[in-house]
């Protein structure tokens, strides 16, 4: 295995009495697509959350052990949780666009991390209607940015002429690839995706797989999903959680064609879950 871009050592999340993870430990690849299952409650949202510290705010929460990203202890209290969530974004169940416009939900991103459009704002320049042939030959850092990441995401055919409408006005598929371009905006090194198809088509759902094979090459992805034809599909690795614990880890074809673990294979054959 390449050098790991995570490792995870002894972690243990524990919500106030409840135990949700126990005594996890396992190493991630760089540029790969972890698939992260098991049951409902079995830990996988607890521990995608524990990778950008966002579970910090809960003032229950109790977490012990390691996970070094890039060589540094995150959990230590003098982790700058601000530049940690730069370099591992998150996308969600549901898609979560702003009440603004597809343009200004990618820009949003940037802005917040303190890159500021010099120009006016592009709000005044919908006014002017821009042409999206001008965005794309613009030199300013923002109106670069949003482009590239419409186009990573598989978005900006179907959107570059209604960057000044409403994110609400997008289909729901659509909405999500926003809300990957949102955060791929700010060149994360890591996308935690927490069952980003749950609520999607069969169509769109292929259109995102499709769309995270592709940014792989680019992106360490780990993904959350009750789907396992999913993970089958499109993972490199998979950890099989159950009650807290990482029952297994392996590369899909192990997990999938023949895992070491008793509970593994009742899983995956269907037989809980
Ligand atoms: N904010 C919270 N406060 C207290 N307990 C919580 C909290 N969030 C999660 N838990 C508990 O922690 C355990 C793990 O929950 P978690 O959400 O990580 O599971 P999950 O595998 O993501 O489940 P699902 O597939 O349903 O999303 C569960 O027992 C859950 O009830
Ligand atoms: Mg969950």
């Amino acid at each position: 295995m390449t050098a790991p871009i995570i490792s995870v050592r002894s972690l243990d999340v524990h919500y106030g009495s409840v135990t949700a993870l126990h005594d996890v430990s396992f190493d991630i690849a760089p540029n790969e697509i972890t698939g992260l299952i098991g049951a409902s409650g079995s830990g996988k949202s607890t521990f995608l959350r524990s990778l950008n510290r966002m579970l910090d705010h809960l003032p229950t929460v109790r977490m012990g052990g390691t996970i070094t990203i890039g060589g540094e202890n995150i959990l230590h209290e003098k982790t700058d949780v601000v530049r940690l969530r730069r370099r591992v974004g998150m996308v969600f169940q549901n898609p979560t666009p702003f009440p603004k416009s597809v343009f200004d939900n990618v820009a949003y991103g940037l802005e917040i991390q303190g890159i500021r459009n010099p120009r006016k704002s592009f709000l005044s320049l919908t006014r002017l209607r821009i042409q999206h042939q001008e965005l794309e030959a613009s030199d300013d850092p923002i109106d670069q940015a949003v482009v590239r990441s419409l186009k990573e995401a598989a978005l900006w055919e179907e959107v570059k002429h209604r960057l000044h409408h409403s994110a609400y006005r997008l289909s729901g598929g659509q909405q999500q690839r926003l809300c990957i371009a949102r955060a791929i905006a700010i060149r994360p090194d890591i996308l935690l995706l927490d069952e980003p198809c749950s609520s999607l088509d069969p169509l769109s759902t292929r259109c995102i797989e499709q769309l995270l094979l592709g940014l792989k090459k680019d992106y360490t992805i780990l993904i959350v999903t009750h789907n396992l034809q999913q993970a089958r599909r499109i993972a490199d690795h998979v950890g099989f959680f159950h009650t807290g614990e990482l029952v297994e880890f392996g590369t899909a074809k192990e997990i999938f064609g023949g895992p070491g673990k008793t509970l593994t294979r009742e899983y995956v054959e269907g037989a809980f879950g």
